[in-house]
């Protein structure tokens, strides 16, 4: 695995608002899916307390606010107010309103403790550099409820036995092109961060295909 290039957080936030349309037009269909296995996964209540981090354009926050109760309000997430406010029009479109999205950064997370019985986290982790990334499962683990579930979807690969063609890429690319083409995401295997943070039951899926990932489900005790 190799680590995420050092583009800054506001970086980020301004090159996903500038790709927002794109993204959600051209890389989001791909990856649809692979959100649609993971939220299974979920085995989402209809009054259960759902908060989605970096919901992007929102495909996945839709399929997860569609299996909850009219009154039951799902919360998400995301760095970047073009992504959120392209999330806003996908759910009204579909005739959904209850949701609330807010701007927010995961390694921060503007909610109280034990709130959550399910946290869905996904493409969001494998453009975060390694020394963050304990620190926002923190966060997660700190928003969740005991006995809540955490399901992570990230671009991957097969296992960590030696470095892919798109790794090589990643590393070898002038940064622009990193941060504006390939979004700044690598493939990542969080199983390991995952148990460090102190989830239980850890169980990883691989998924090949265009976007090679990984699902990950874990429980609080
Ligand atoms: C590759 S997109 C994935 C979007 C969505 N989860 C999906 O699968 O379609 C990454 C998203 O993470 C958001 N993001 C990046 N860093 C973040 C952070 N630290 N906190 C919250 N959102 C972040 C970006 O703004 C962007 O919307």
């Amino acid at each position: 695995m190799i680590n995420a290039r050092p583009f800054d957080p506001e970086q980020i936030q301004r090159a996903y608002d500038r790709r927002s349309w794109l993204y959600g037009k051209l890389v989001a269909p791909f990856e649809f899916r692979n959100h649609r296995r993971a939220i299974d996964k979920a085995k989402i209540g209809p009054t259960d307390k759902v908060l989605e981090v970096a919901v992007g354009p929102g495909r996945a926050f839709l399929e997860i606010v569609k299996q909850l109760d009219q009154d039951n309000i799902a919360c998400g997430v995301d760095a970047a107010p073009r992504m959120l406010a392209i999330a806003q029009l996908t759910l009204m479109a579909a005739g959904y309103d209850n949701f609330d999205l807010s701007e927010g950064d995961a390694r921060k997370l503007d909610f109280a403790d034990d709130t959550f019985d399910v946290l869905y986290n996904a493409y969001m982790l494998d453009l975060i550099p390694f020394a963050d990334i304990p620190g926002i499962l923190a966060e997660f683990h700190r928003v969740l409820k005991p006995g809540g579930l955490l399901v992570l979807l990230n671009m991957s690969k097969k296992d960590d036995e030696k470095m892919s063609w798109y790794e090589r890429l990643y590393g070898g690319l002038p940064g622009s092109f990193v941060l504006h083409v390939m979004g700044a995401c690598r493939p990542v295997l969080m199983g390991r961060f995952v148990e460090e943070a102190g989830f239980e039951e850890v169980e990883r899926e691989f998924v090949g295909g265009v976007i090679p990932s990984e699902t990950i489900t874990a429980k609080l005790r």
